[in-house]
């Protein structure tokens, strides 16, 4: 079974001849290639340029057996022709220069046409698509409704999210206006990533965890959910959506609808299927810091995950949360090689 099949079967709950595996951030500063082409280039520069970041999608495809490839783009960039000034600073991660605050910033909020002024990372979708054939499943993605707005409002990372759970809970009706808003442009430019060629999307609300079950069902989720439906209504492929710290409100993320939900390492797997439920597939969930571990300890990790799902179908091998800075990159080799050996099934 070629990998683009292994890992759309998966999605759809299928029986597959291994598990698929790939990872977040598979393509980043682990790398040796990624570090060179970044010494040349800026973050901005790659995703602005179809060429690189084609080239960059593909660095691991290469080198592991990894099912499928993600488009190498960034959750923030598709802010910018909304009105927001993005910089990447150095050692700093993302800065917004012109955070908003009120209703009438988000009122300014312009919508746009992702064909238009997302061209780039579409047509590095159509090339990638290309050069992998069936080898492995493209994936494209875009940023979750919470953790954009969060950047949006904080004007960067954020510890406690004040500023946005106090615009949230003190202007329900402007903060509804943002989530149309950024709903509307998600769901416009995962249509865009899918008729340009991505097989399957994931929704990053990576920060989503941040909120109580109750908030997240009454500021967040329907506005997910309305990103997923639209999404369905015009394509048969598969959503995953995606967040950390989620383990109290799986329930929740599991309404919004879509057919893959990711879990990080903060549950175990099987209690985190059962909460999910055995109607969709689950995504994860090894933690991304036993990648600095190798031999036997990390083949344990890598067999302790497989074990607990079992022989049930619908299981993605990921991690729960990206790949970090400084994780040697042979140990995600030999995990990608791993999941495939120990998860081969006897026909
Ligand atoms: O997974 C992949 O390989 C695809 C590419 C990808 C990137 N960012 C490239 C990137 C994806 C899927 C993202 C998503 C993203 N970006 C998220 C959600 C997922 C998550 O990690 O929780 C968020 C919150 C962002 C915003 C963002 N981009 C931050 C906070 C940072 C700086 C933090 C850091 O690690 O320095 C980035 C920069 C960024 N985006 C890098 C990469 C590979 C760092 C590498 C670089 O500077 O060259």
């Amino acid at each position: 079974m070629l990998g683009s099949e292994r890992f759309l079967r998966a999605c759809r709950r299928e029986q597959v001849d291994r598990t698929p595996v790939w990872f977040m951030r598979q393509a980043g500063r682990y790398q040796a290639a990624y570090r060179e082409i970044r010494a040349q280039h800026t973050l901005l520069d790659i995703v602005a340029s179809s060429e690189l970041s084609a080239r960059v999608t593909m660095i691991p495809i290469e080198n592991m057996p990894v099912d499928a490839a993600i488009i190498f783009a960034d959750i923030l960039p598709p802010l910018v022709p909304m009105g927001m000034q993005l910089e990447f600073a150095r050692g700093e991660g993302p800065v917004l220069h012109n955070p908003i605050s009120n209703r009438s910033d988000i009122e300014a909020l312009k919508p746009y046409d992702p064909g238009a002024e997302l061209r780039s990372t579409l047509d590095a979708i159509s090339s990638v698509r290309q050069m992998l054939g069936e080898r492995a499943a493209l994936i494209g993605f875009a940023g979750g409704p919470f953790t954009l707005a969060s950047y949006m409002i904080e004007g960067g990372s954020s510890r406690n999210y004040v500023k946005t759970k106090q615009l949230m809970y003190t202007d329900e009706a402007a903060w509804g206006l943002l989530m149309a808003k950024l709903g509307d442009m998600t769901a416009d430019y995962l249509i865009a990533q899918i008729a340009a060629g991505a097989q399957c999307v994931q929704l990053f609300d990576s920060w989503a965890g941040a909120l109580g079950p109750d908030d997240y069902r009454r500021y967040v989720l329907p506005t997910t959910r309305t990103i997923i439906e639209r999404v369905k209504a015009v394509s048969d492929v598969p959503v995953i959506l995606f967040g950390t710290n989620t383990s109290g409100m799986l329930d929740a993320i599991t309404a919004a609808g879509s057919d893959v939900v990711g879990v990080d390492w903060r549950i175990s797997i099987d209690k985190a299927w059962g909460e999910i439920g055995a109607d969709r597939a689950v995504q994860g969930n090894l933690d991304p810091v036993r990648l600095f571990d190798s031999g036997e300890s990390l083949k344990a990790a890598v067999e302790a995950i497989l074990d607990e799902v079992g022989n049930r179908p619908g299981h993605i091998f990921n991690l729960g949360h990206g790949i970090l800075p400084g994780t040697p990159e042979e140990n995600v080799r030999t995990v990608a090689e791993l999941v495939h050996q120990l998860s081969e099934r006897q026909h």
